[in-house]
């Protein structure tokens, strides 16, 4: 029997969802705390999509009531990333996500570890957020299919814009990252806390260095496009 629950998509910034709204049949909306929350269906699939604003705790509120509203059986992060070793206009489908900023070196843990609850008296330590690998497998696929540059990898997320080749080099050597950006990680958490799979695919607006402030600015649309056109020609098979 056909799945009807839908996919979760979830942008930070109008421009990276606008284009997928717009492409919705059937639409439906609903506010909750000041999240607009647009169902319908995408090539004939069932969606939910929603701009959730910047940084972590922006797209963890938005998850966490996309969850528990509409009961998806993917979450999807699109969007725009900083690039670590991989050029602007390439794709990112992440294997796995870290909170780069999350930090408690200073009581004798790994740099990005975080601490789930797991009951009363449990807490599961983790570092690695998982993501879906048939999902994210689909993506990078469908990427290769169109574009030149696809990628798989680890993607940094942390509540800071990244303008500094040193900070770069940084997350390449800590964390393996190939992008970084401000909400993958927090998505990948709270679907991680609620069994829920998700998938993480960014394209690359900038370079995360000193040219960023201008970069951004110039490549944010057509790679969020990009990223956005990408998950549309991928749906059906997700
Ligand atoms: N999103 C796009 N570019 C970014 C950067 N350089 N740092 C953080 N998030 C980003």
């Amino acid at each position: 029997m056909e799945n009807k629950s839908p996919i979760g998509i979830i942008g930070a910034m109008e421009v990276e969802v606008n284009s997928i709204i717009s492409r919705l049949s059937g639409e439906q909306s609903e506010s909750i705390a000041g999240l607009v929350f647009h169902s319908g269906t995408l090539e004939g699939v069932p969606v939910v999509v929603a701009q959730c604003g910047p940084g972590k705790v922006n797209a963890a509120v938005c998850t966490q009531i996309m969850i528990l509203k509409y009961s998806p059986r993917l979450i999807i992060n699109t969007g725009v990333a900083g690039g670590v070793g991989v050029k602007i206009g390439d794709l990112v489908a992440a294997e796995s996500c870290v909170q780069h900023d999350f930090d408690t070196r200073a009581l004798g843990d790994k740099l990005g570890t975080l601490f789930i609850r797991r009951g009363d008296s449990e807490t599961e330590n983790i570092l690695e957020l998982p993501c879906d690998r048939t999902a994210a497998k689909v993506l990078l696929e469908e990427a290769k299919a169109i574009y030149g540059g696809a990628h798989m990898g680890v993607v940094a997320t942390g509540d800071e814009f990244v303008a500094d080749k040193e900070k770069n080099r940084w997350l390449g050597e800590q964390f393996g990252a190939k992008a970084v950006e401000m909400e993958g990680g927090s998505i990948a958490q709270a679907c991680y806390m609620n069994g829920v799979p998700c998938a993480v695919l960014r394209a690359i607006s900038d370079s995360a260095n000193d040219d960023s402030p201008v970069d951004f600015p110039a490549f944010v649309r057509e790679t969020a496009e990009k990223s956005a056109e990408l998950l549309i020609r991928a749906v059906q098979k997700l």
